[in-house]
Order: C-alpha cells, then structure tokens, then sequence
C-alpha cells in the first residue's frame, strides 16, 4: 500500500523526523531559510498532510494548491497565528499544535530574562569584556530587586502560570490580566486585575497571550505611558504584540526602566533597527522553548499530529475541534 504524501517545511529534530519517514512519502525542505510563498504553492499539490514551522504563513491559497486530499496541518509550535485557522476550518481540516509540552522551558527562559534584565548581566559581561572595569564600586550597575517587587503577567494560560510559580519562590506580589479568567488564583498568589491597573501597578510586567487582532500593538505608547518608570517589560510570546516603535521611544527615553524580547516584529529583527543601539534591552533570537529535550518532544508532537491526521483518525493536539462534530 502506499504511504501518505507530506510535505514537511523544515528538518525538524530526528526523532520527529524518522517518526515521519517511517509512515509517509516525504518531501522535506533541505533549506535553513523558510521556503517562499510560492515555492509552497510548488511544492504542496498532491499533499495529505503538511508540518509547517512558525515563520510560514499559511493561508487559503496555500490550502487550496494541495487539492482535495489535504487533511491535517500540523504546526510545530504551540502559537498558531501563522495559520489561517478560519480557512482550514471551512475546508475541514484538522490543524495541530504542540501545547504544554515548552510550558517550563519557555517560563524558564522568560525568569533568565527578567533577571538579566534586572541585574543587567548582559551590559556587565559588555562592561567587562570590553576593558571598563576599573575597580569594585558601591555603585557600579546597581539593579533592581525581585523580592517585594510586583510582577504583572498579561495572558495567564499555562505559561503565564508557570511563570507565576517561578513568581512565588522569589517572593514577588504577581498580578495578571486574562479576558477568560476573572478568578484570585490563592496557590500562585496571583490576584485579576484590569490591564490599566496591572500596567500603572507593576514593577516586572511578562506578556504570555497569543497574537490576536485584539492584541496586536496592545503594548503601543499609550500602554507605556501607564508604566512606572522603573518598569521592566519582558517579551517572550509574540513579536507584534508591542508597537516596536513605541518600545524605541519608551527605552530611549527611559520612560520605562528596561526591556527583554525573545520575540520582535519583525523576525529576525532587521539590523539597521534603533532598538540594537539601545544599552536598556536585552535580545534573544526567539529561543524560549529551545531546551534539547523540549525541542525534541515538540518534533514528536507534531508529527503525531501530522501522522494521525493523514491516517484520516482525530489528531491528539487539535486546534479546531470542530471540524471532528
Ligand atoms: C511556540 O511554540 O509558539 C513558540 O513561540 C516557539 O516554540
């Protein structure tokens, strides 16, 4: 018999990726660079199944171009917004994600953030490396402190909760924001409160709600001027959720303290961008998830998606339920 036909946007981790050549004809993309619109529309005709990474954007046209047999697409990243999951609803297909299983790597790396931008570990390394340190000072880089501060946490899913309980072992008061959870959260010691309130009211302010047309520039410069002025913004979920250019003139002007961003708009951030001359932001190339283990699981998760779906049964990590009723 033979197998499904896939196409698969990206080498993904090999334990994934020999899950996949064992059950399906495979065309994989060799390139490191994301292929382009229309290299997809070459490439999908004749597909049952497709694993996209987040940097491809798939949209009706892309669907369409596979013909009839298309069943599953299966993301290899727990955002979606890559995807119009409208369209794939109305054609009857199934999309997928990896969710749950990058919770902690992705909390982890959001705490290594917050306290290098704090502690300004990655100016201190610059400070050293380049010959500035003279001598111990009482008042060289002084940062600011955890205990005591108050974090405020916009978009409280799974991340946003497990960065809460990092939140509790450092003795930080957490506030957050989330339209679908209006409910004190006494184990994390984690109180509701209305977007103006958490931004006026937080030291440490960490975003973890998905890119959406109601939060796309959520953080612009109306949200900054709320802010304290020793306000420390973290960014680890999506890029387009801060008004970059509000960002630029936040930090420059030291309306706010600092930032971090795992995430920018756009991806990867273009290199004659104002934010790279900025001593008060730290950047990450998109790499919250990146643990071994946690990049690996992904690979499986996706394509266990991917293969449940083009063996026509309900995929484990389902996007749009829907289609199954
Ligand atoms: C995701 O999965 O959505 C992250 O942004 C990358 O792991």
């Amino acid at each position: 018999m033979s197998k499904p036909k896939v196409f698969i946007a990206r080498k993904i981790m090999d334990r994934g990726l020999q899950m996949i050549l064992q059950a399906c004809e495979a065309d994989v993309w060799q390139d490191e660079m994301p292929p382009s619109h229309q290299e997809l529309l070459d490439r999908v005709p004749g597909k049952e199944g497709l694993l996209f990474l987040l940097t491809d954007i798939i949209d009706a046209e892309v669907m369409d171009a596979c013909g009839p047999n298309l069943k599953v697409i299966s993301n290899h990243a727990v955002g979606t917004d890559n995807i119009d999951i409208q369209a794939a609803t109305e054609r009857g297909i199934a999309v997928g994600n990896t969710p749950g299983i990058l919770t902690d790597a992705t909390a982890d790396f959001t705490f290594a953030l917050l306290l290098s931008t704090a502690r300004r570990v990655t100016e201190a390394d610059r400070f050293v490396r380049s010959g500035n340190w003279r001598t111990w000072a009482p008042a060289l880089m002084l940062g600011a402190d955890l205990s005591g501060a108050t974090l405020g946490i916009i978009g409280f899913g799974r991340i946003g909760q497990a960065v809460a309980q990092r939140a509790v072992g450092f003795n930080m008061k957490i506030l957050f924001h989330d339209p679908h959870l209006v409910h004190e959260r006494s184990d994390l010691q984690a109180r509701p409160v209305e977007l103006e309130f958490l931004l006026r009211n937080s030291d440490f302010i960490s975003i973890h709600t998905p890119l959406t047309p109601e939060t796309h520039h959520l953080i612009n410069q109306t949200a900054f001027e709320k802010m304290k002025s020793n306000a420390i913004l973290i960014n680890t979920a999506r890029g387009a959720i801060i008004d970059p250019e509000a960002l630029y003139q936040a930090l420059h002007k030291c309306r706010i303290r600092a930032a971090a961003l795992d995430v920018t708009e756009p991806e990867p951030i273009p290199p004659d961008s104002p934010l790279l001359e900025l001593e008060n932001l730290i950047l990450s190339p998109h790499i919250a998830s990146a643990s071994q283990s946690t990049r690996e699981r992904m690979s499986v998760m996706a394509s266990e998606n991917l293969i449940s779906g083009v063996k026509g049964e309900r995929i484990p990590y389902c996007v749009n339920p829907e289609i199954y009723r």
